[in-house]
């Protein structure tokens, strides 16, 4: 800890950025659509955005996230697969929330933490299982990859 009580590490820095007129003007655009009132603030989060799709395809560090499934639970055998799967890796598997849509479909929504390549190898067979119909994994890194 630094005498200011900020880790050294968390100084603001500002640096200047050359880039071409058109591209800012989008990325202004970007920013007004998306409810931002500065720069900087749509910077960090696209820097840390980044980093997390880097550290996640590179299986590098803890994550913490979310896989939501949409299933036939009609369709034969998925109920037991997605439960053997989820028993496999239950040291990664926080809480799992079953909500039953209609007569046919089922979402599922299970929450992960551990080391980034499990949790990435669980999310991928979760979302491969045949007879899901959408999925989609939301995932943020621990610790300090995303100051
Ligand atoms: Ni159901």
């Amino acid at each position: 800890m630094a005498e200011n009580g900020q880790h050294p590490h968390d100084e603001i820095v500002r640096f200047g950025v050359s880039i071409n007129r058109r591209l800012l003007d989008r990325f202004d655009r970007y920013l007004s659509e998306h409810g931002y009132t500065t720069r900087s603030e749509a910077l960090r989060d696209l820097i840390r955005d980044h980093l997390a799709d880097d550290l996640w395809e590179a299986g590098d560090g803890e994550v913490a996230g979310a896989v939501v499934l949409v299933y036939d639970h009609h369709r034969a055998g998925i109920s037991d697969t997605l439960n053997a799967l989820q028993h496999e890796f239950h040291g990664s598997i926080l809480a799992a929330t079953h909500v039953h849509l209609d007569e046919h479909f089922c979402l599922e929504v299970v929450i992960l933490r551990g080391a980034t390549a499990t949790v990435r190898a669980l999310a991928e067979r979760l979302l491969a299982v045949r007879g899901v119909t959408h999925g989609r994994v939301v995932v943020t890194a621990l610790g300090d990859a995303l100051p």
